[in-house]
């Protein structure tokens, strides 16, 4: 089985720059290419779903120039990437603060979403201003505002309404989330959407990601039992 939805914790951009003594935005340039051809390649192996973590809440407490170079290679890959995007059939939609972003981000993100609004093939998901727990908080005042209009009774709150409460709605939960540069955490991202993800760590710095290495992540995924708490012999009666 090859996963529906992958999500990538894409980490390590500093380190591969700062081991080529190199200031840490080329590191976030050969990752922006990175991102590139792990796109292509997702839609390649007919994934239903990319949700990449380019940016997260905490990253806002990072030296403004850094800051800056992140947005300048968002702005650039959101221009970059519209014809490809649309050739391939792939949908783009942000998740995250997208209050707090510069407002030409906010402009070129609203400009792509809208561009690949009816592409079908593939959702491309960038978290961009993203924390999982501040996402909670904002679903939850969604959810209040509706309690409060008389359009949900409390005790009728049931998963999916909470699910859909969330900046990732109407998407897939998370089967595969990948993290990069060694680092065994997830660091806020998704938090609901990947309770039941099969979890792959790699040493391997973000830049030098390829393709083979996501290959090899979902040859990891395809070789694991997802049990979903029945055993195993459940599984085998039940096919
Ligand atoms: C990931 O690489 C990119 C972002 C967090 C935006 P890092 O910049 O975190 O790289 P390291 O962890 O310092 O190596
Ligand atoms: C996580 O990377 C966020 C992104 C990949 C965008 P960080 O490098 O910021 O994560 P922590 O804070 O070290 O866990
Ligand atoms: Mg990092």
């Amino acid at each position: 089985m090859k996963p529906s939805h992958t999500a990538i914790i894409m980490d390590g951009n500093g380190r591969w720059a700062q081991q080529r003594e190199k200031p840490r935005g080329n590191g976030h340039t050969e990752g922006a290419e990175a991102v590139r051809r792990i796109v292509r390649h997702a839609r390649r192996l007919e994934m239903d779903c990319l949700t990449l973590f380019a940016f997260s809440s905490l990253n806002w407490g990072r030296p403004s120039t850094e800051i800056n170079d992140l947005m300048d290679l968002l702005l650039e890959f959101l221009y970059s990437e519209r014809q490809e995007l649309l050739e391939n059939g792939i949908r783009l939609r942000a998740i995250g603060e997208r209050d707090f972003l510069p407002s030409s981000v906010r402009a070129a993100l609203a400009q792509l979403e809208s561009d690949t609004a009816a592409c079908t093939d593939m959702e491309l998901v960038l978290a961009v201003s993203y924390d999982g727990r501040r996402d909670m908080v904002r679903a939850a005042r969604r959810l209040a505002l509706m309690a409060q209009k008389g359009d949900l009774l409390p005790a009728d709150l049931n998963e999916t309404q909470l699910m859909d409460a969330l900046s990732t709605r109407a998407l897939p939960d998370v089967d595969l989330l990948i993290r990069t540069s060694g680092e065994f955490r997830t660091s806020g991202f998704l938090p609901l959407e990947a309770c039941y993800a099969e979890l792959y760590f790699t040493e391997t710095l973000w830049p030098d990601f390829t393709e083979a290495d996501l290959d090899a992540a979902c040859v990891e995924y395809s070789r694991r039992q997802r049990r979903f708490g029945l055993t195993s012999d459940q599984l085998a009666v039940n096919g």
